[in-house]
């Protein structure tokens, strides 16, 4: 087994009295792809920072390729790229040049940089706008040439906090594949994101982070493990069931689990596939009409909602940004 590439021993950050993360620990392969997954408030910024070196750990050991890093990650900058969750480019130089001064921080030459800056703005399609001041791009455009910027230096390690949030649709679809093709090319990804479905995309390898607390960690295949052979059914009525609703469905398909879902639907779940009909005869004969059926596949999501109790309706709502 290789040495690990980001090797996280009980990280600790409190501001006040919150503790923003409370024993993390992890251990990530080089080539990996590792997602962190929470919703807002959880604490993946501060994580990502603790790894970064923009903030300290207040307790907890960090080590980088082998690098001892705890409390100082200036050691190992040169191996790590980073792209915060707010840009940290200046809005009074062009995209151009906020790629080049970024090299020059690398202590990358005159031609390498602007070469390289020329490149980069070319892969993440902002080869036009380079010329034009990085203040007036679109969020979706800061965001690429934020990217852009943390690659700079050619980095085996990347860091990226939730870098499709607050984004257009397009952009986001851009920066994922970007983001995987930096993977495929050898570069290993650390990801934060509140996107349950991205993590699924896009990582090997996803820790759930709730309140401060890694809840779960494990690679993709082995979180959907339990929910392989899962057969889901979305039912839609046109009001919610009630407790002895629900209780009355549990008693009559004993083998199945019922999960009241938002927006008058309930989801079905059993181990082996199962008839719809009995289901919708059932509900319609105790006054709910069944609207929609749908099967679907199941996903992390469904995952994510057992280990942590959070719906994937309270995820996607995103912080300001
Ligand atoms: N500088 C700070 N001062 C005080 N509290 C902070 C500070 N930074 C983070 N916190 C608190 O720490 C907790 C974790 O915040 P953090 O920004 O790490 O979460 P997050 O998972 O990145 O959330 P989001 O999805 O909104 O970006 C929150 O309760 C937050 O209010
Ligand atoms: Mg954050």
């Amino acid at each position: 087994m290789n040495e690990p590439i980001v090797l996280a021993t009980s990280l600790q950050k409190r501001f006040g009295n919150i503790t923003a993360v409370q024993d993390a620990s992890f251990s990530i392969e080089p080539g990996e792809f590792f997602g962190f997954l929470g919703p807002n408030g959880a604490g993946k910024t501060t994580t990502i920072n603790m790894l970064t070196g923009l903030a300290r750990p207040d307790s907890g050991r960090l080590s980088i390729a082998g690098i001892e890093c705890t409390g100082n990650v200036k050691a190992a900058q040169h191996l790590i790229g980073v792209v915060p969750d707010e840009s940290n480019l200046y809005p009074e130089l062009t995209g151009l040049d906020n790629l080049a001064f970024c090299g020059a921080l690398y202590g990358m030459g005159r031609t390498a940089r602007k070469e390289r800056a020329a490149l980069l703005l070319e892969s993440v399609g902002l080869a036009e706008a380079g010329r034009r001041k990085f203040g007036g791009y679109s969020r979706g455009m800061k965001r690429k040439l934020t990217i852009a910027a943390g690659i700079i230096h050619e980095p085996p390690i990347l860091f990226l906090d939730e870098p499709t949030t607050g984004i257009d649709v397009e952009s986001a679809r851009h920066i994922r594949k970007l983001i995987s093709d930096l993977h495929a090319t050898g570069t290993t990804v650390f990801l934060t994101t509140h996107y349950i479905e991205e993590a699924e995309r896009l990582c090997s390898r996803v820790a759930f982070i709730v309140n401060g607390r890694v809840v779960r960690q494990d690679s993709l295949e082995n979180l959907l493990a339990p929910v392989k052979g899962v057969s889901i059914l979305s039912l839609c009525s046109t009001r919610s069931l009630e407790e002895a609703d629900l209780a009355a469905l549990s008693r009559s398909f004993p083998r199945y689990v019922f999960n009241p879902e938002k927006g008058n639907a309930l989801s079905v779940q059993s181990e082996e596939a199962f008839p719809i009909s009995p289901l919708v005869a059932f509900l319609e004969e105790r006054g709910f009409p069944v609207l929609e059926a749908v099967r679907r596949r199941p996903s992390l999501e469904d995952v994510f909602v057992s280990v942590t109790g959070i719906g994937s309706e309270q995820m996607k709502k995103e912080g300001k940004k």
